[in-house]
């Protein structure tokens, strides 16, 4: 699997969707990661988890994820998703939700690391492509223990691993313990992608120096923003800082978005999911306050081009 450039783009349940998926790859994400999907749905033939790791071609290389805490199930889900053909498949063990959790899958399983060792290698001896594990530092402060869990993934035949630098408990705040990732990363041969609070080129290499990490996912980060990749790369590579896109550009990467949005998912659906991307795209720009009404309207393509014509005509006359 060739990787290219620095960056992934995190798995992320209701954003990562192959049409923003493929505008990331387009950007400069070295990898993408489908919306985690349960293995245990798939086994059943769940025809909405089915549609949730469907992959294209654009978007490559290109990763299921799959959750759950039965081996058994967890490995038969693998069959499943190698119809997409996907390039590795992801092993969710850091989910936090509470629907997630208290089914003792997602984060829950670092609190069981017999069993996680188990999981891992019952998808690795059934999967034909690399898997990865995708974890936090441990389920809360008095159990942080992603080093024994990276050590048993990668003992367990694990590909690479991702580390989110916080515990379950944490969910998403405070700040990210670098420290711990960079414990994973020297405890381990296997890559060690690092992950948490990257929101711009100068935060991604800061998270690499403080990790020793070569490699790093950016989730929140992309949210209306999927230009963050090129200037990772960018910065990266040659310590060019390249500015935002102007107000054109963005609006006409939204436009891009959610027509591939409605063109998978129908207008109907697509306009609906398109309200959240919408407003994060907006977010920051001049007036963006006024027109949260109108994004929280948007229902057809026509509204959106009234939309875009709008902020665009804000912008001219400012
Ligand atoms: C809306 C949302 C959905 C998420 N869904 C998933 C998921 O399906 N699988 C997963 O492993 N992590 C999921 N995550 C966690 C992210 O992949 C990532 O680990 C986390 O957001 C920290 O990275 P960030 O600070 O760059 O956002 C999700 C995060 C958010 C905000």
């Amino acid at each position: 699997m060739e990787i290219k450039g620095h960056a992934a783009l995190a798995p992320m349940a209701g954003v990562t969707d192959p049409a923003f998926r493929e505008l990331c790859v387009k950007f400069g994400a070295s990898l993408v990661t489908c919306e985690m999907v349960s293995a245990k749905a798939l086994t059943l033939g769940d025809k909405k988890s089915r549609r949730l790791m469907s992959l294209t071609d654009m978007e490559r290389p290109a990763g299921i994820q799959i959750f759950g805490r039965e081996p058994q199930a967890m490995a038969q889900s693998v069959e499943e998703a190698m119809r997409e053909n996907p390039d590795f498949i992801d092993i969710n063990m850091g989910c936090p939700a509470r629907k997630v959790v208290n089914n003792g899958s997602g984060s829950a399983l670092m609190k069981d690391p017999g069993l996680a060792r188990e999981i891992i290698e019952s998808v690795v001896k059934a999967s034909p492509v690399p898997v990865t594990v995708k974890m936090r530092t441990g389920w809360d402060k008095s159990s942080v223990n992603a080093v024994e869990i990276a050590r048993i993934a990668e003992d367990a035949g694990a590909s690479a691993i991702t580390v989110h630098g916080r515990t379950r408990d944490q969910m998403y705040a405070p700040g990210i313990n670098t420290g711990e990732i960079a414990r994973v990363r020297a405890a381990v041969s296997i890559p060690v992608i690092a992950n948490g609070d990257v929101f711009d080129a100068q935060g991604a290499k800061e998270l690499l120096e403080q990790t020793g990490c070569e490699f790093l996912a950016v989730g929140r980060g992309a949210m209306g923003n999927p230009w963050i990749f090129r200037q990772i790369n960018a910065y990266l590579e040659n310590g060019e800082l390249i500015p935002p896109p102007g107000i054109e550009e963005r609006m006409s990467v939204m436009a891009e978005h959610i027509k591939a949005l409605c063109a998978l998912k129908g207008e109907y659906v697509g306009m609906r999911e398109a309200r959240k991307h919408a407003s994060w795209y907006i977010k920051g720009i001049r007036g963006a306050a006024a027109l949260r009404r109108d994004i929280g309207n948007l229902s057809s393509l026509q509204d959106l081009e009234l939309l875009v014509k709008k902020v665009l005509d804000s912008a001219e006359s400012a």
